[in-house]
């Protein structure tokens, strides 16, 4: 069987290790692999993976050293075109031409929603991976990134920490998630915040300048408020400037961390995963599966229908947000 791989969206850390799993997988049972690069746009222009020989199927050899190497060596992007009915077609045309049987797109929800529009004119077989820092997807525990984001981030709280004490200062530290406070939480948590701002739970201003101030009484010299960018008061400047007329008992600093958190070096974790998960896509492609993410939850292997992944919120495990306010006392 002939099959296409290929990331999507936004980067991840984690995601090359992935293709490698397709790779050694697919080839190593006796199968071809097409890696595409730069997304559905790639595909769109024919632009696929070359090796060293010249030839356009990637080899047991192409992802020599993939595993532990930050960003996507296929290139990723997010496509206009492929967003119409046009664009499908012509997506399905090339495949078609090009003999590819499978594919296996690993992305976000943007990326699932592209495959199932895709499906409507291509009759080949697709199963996902999820990759994305944001882990906002249902049917798997975790998504590929997520645990190198959320490392990042700490490592840079932890940093910041030290700044914040020195000066004896409030901190507001924004971390992605556009929809999703996940990387939010788990950073508050491991970074040890004071505090988080969330998509998922309302903030009342308010009530924050409140805890401040008992912090402030019970001694606290410095605060960490980790701000998800989708809270829906808004990102970490809106939050400050709020704050700072609401009489914020703290000095306050703004630090953005941006788009740091989609690099480096994927953690063991994020190997682990995108190695199992591209792996399991591969069997699950073989044994005749379509139109699924490949996931784990509870280190058991599953399949979930792409609808499903992105269809409903993704909800946070309901004791973390008490556990960080019980933690910061
Ligand atoms: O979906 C991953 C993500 O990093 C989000 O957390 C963030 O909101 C978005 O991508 C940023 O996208 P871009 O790099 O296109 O600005």
């Amino acid at each position: 069987m002939r099959i296409g791989v290929f990331c999507s969206g936004g980067d991840a850390p984690g995601m090359n290790a992935c293709v490698r799993a397709v790779v050694r997988t697919a080839v190593g049972n006796g199968h071809e692999v097409v890696g595409i690069r730069r997304g559905y746009q790639g595909l769109l222009e024919e632009d696929f993976y070359v090796n060293s020989d010249g030839k356009p199927l990637m080899t047991l050899r192409s992802v020599s050293d993939w595993a532990r190497r930050g960003g996507t060596f296929l290139l990723t992007s997010r496509c206009e075109e492929f967003r119409t009915p046009a664009g499908q077609q012509k997506a399905a045309a090339i495949l078609e031409r090009h003999g590819i049987e499978a594919l296996i797109p690993i992305g976000g929800d943007g990326t699932f929603h592209g495959a199932v529009e895709l499906a409507r004119h291509w009759k080949g077989h697709i199963v996902g991976c999820p990759g994305t820092i944001d882990n906002d997807l249902q049917g798997t525990d975790y998504t590929i990134g997520f645990s190198t984001a959320v490392q990042t981030a700490v490592e840079a709280v932890d940093k910041i920490r030290d700044t914040a004490e020195s000066h004896h200062r409030m901190f507001l530290v924004e971390v992605m998630g556009r929809h999703s406070g996940y990387i939010a939480v788990y950073t508050a948590l491991a970074g040890a915040a004071e505090t988080v701002c969330i998509p998922e739970t309302p903030t009342n201003l308010p009530a924050i300048v409140r805890e401040l101030h008992e912090l402030k009484q019970r001694g606290k010299s410095s605060v960490m408020m980790i701000v998800a960018e989708g809270d829906e008061e808004g990102g970490a400047q809106i939050l400050h400037d709020r704050l700072k007329v609401s009489g914020c008992p703290f000095s306050m600093r703004v630090m953005i961390l941006g788009h740091m958190q989609r690099g480096g070096s994927p953690t063991p974790e994020d190997r682990m995963l995108a190695s199992r998960l591209g792996d399991w896509a591969v069997h699950a492609v073989l044994e005749g599966a379509t139109g699924v993410m490949a996931g784990l939850i509870g280190g058991t292997r599953v399949l979930t229908p792409f609808p499903e992944t992105y269809a409903q919120h993704k909800p946070l495990p309901a004791d973390l947000m008490s556990l960080i306010a019980t933690l910061a006392s």
